[in-house]
């Protein structure tokens, strides 16, 4: 038998042909996929980039437990037309600290990868409890159970602990101070925002729900929405990595 007539043998035996398959297929991943987790470059350091505030991180929980990523996405694609309706494209970095990631598969409704600062906070809570009042043909379903539900300050500190077992850099001193720093976010008047925007620089302490007393979990939806897309100033970025 001549060399290239032993390709018979595969074209005649379906189970040796798969076998086969799978076999070439499993180097094509292997080469692909293994580098990326040992390179140092799959995530690139970005500057800007810190954890979640505890308000934030609890936002984040609410956003999760309604599951708002079953409508929208949180990856802005290196495409044209995203680019110009919702600004620079993702950065790895950008959800480095989300565990599980936020990217999404469906858009019922917009990417809210960028939406922090795009609107008010009286807005984000007009629209929270009911969006047709905002936007008359939204297909999107009211939360107004947010404004009424506190945030149960007992499981703050124990969240940012948990984030850390999975390499979410949280110091002791963040741990420790997690409930002054929730409670200082969403009411500046009664907190230590200094020691705040210390241990979170960029924080923004703003009574995000309008009402004043503890924090609900429309203030920490609020303020996960207003933050998305604001730490990395991409002005900077794009000089550094020569896209300009
Ligand atoms: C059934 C699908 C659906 C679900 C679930 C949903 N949304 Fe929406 N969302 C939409 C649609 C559609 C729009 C566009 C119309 C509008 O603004 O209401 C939208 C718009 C928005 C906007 C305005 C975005 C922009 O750039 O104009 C925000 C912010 C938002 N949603 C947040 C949330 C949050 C937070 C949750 C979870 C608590 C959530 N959505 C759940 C469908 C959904």
């Amino acid at each position: 038998m001549s060399f290239w007539s032993r390709h018979q043998v595969l074209e005649k035996n379906s189970i040796i042909l798969i076998v086969c398959i799978i076999l070439v297929i499993a180097v094509g991943g292997i080469v692909e996929i293994a580098p990326l987790f040992y390179l140092k470059s799959t995530i690139e350091k970005v500057e800007g980039m810190r954890p979640y505030t505890p308000l934030e991180l609890a936002g984040r929980n609410v956003y999760v437990r309604e599951g708002c990523y079953l409508c929208h996405t949180q990856m802005v694609r290196p495409l044209r037309d995203e680019v110009e309706r919702y600004g620079h494209y993702s950065l790895a970095a950008e959800s480095m600290y989300d565990h599980p990631h936020q990217w999404g598969s469906k858009r019922t409704g917009p990417d809210l990868a960028r939406v922090g600062g795009k609107y008010s906070d009286e807005w984000h809570v007009a629209h929270l409890i009911k969006p047709q009042n905002v936007v008359p043909q939204s297909v999107m379903p009211g939360y107004k159970f947010l404004a009424e539900t506190p945030v149960d300050p007992a499981n703050v500190a124990g969240h940012l602990r948990t984030s850390r077992v999975v390499g979410v850099p949280y110091t002791d001193d963040q741990i420790a101070n997690a409930v002054a720093d929730l409670k200082a976010q969403a009411d500046p008047d009664n907190g230590d925002v200094d020691a705040l925007t210390k241990r979170y620089p960029k924080a923004v302490a703003r009574n995000f729900d309008g009402k004043p007393g503890l924090p609900t979990e429309m203030d920490a939806l609020v303020a996960y929405l207003q933050m998305l897309g604001t730490l990395v100033d991409f002005k900077l970025y794009n000089d550094k990595a020569n896209l300009r």
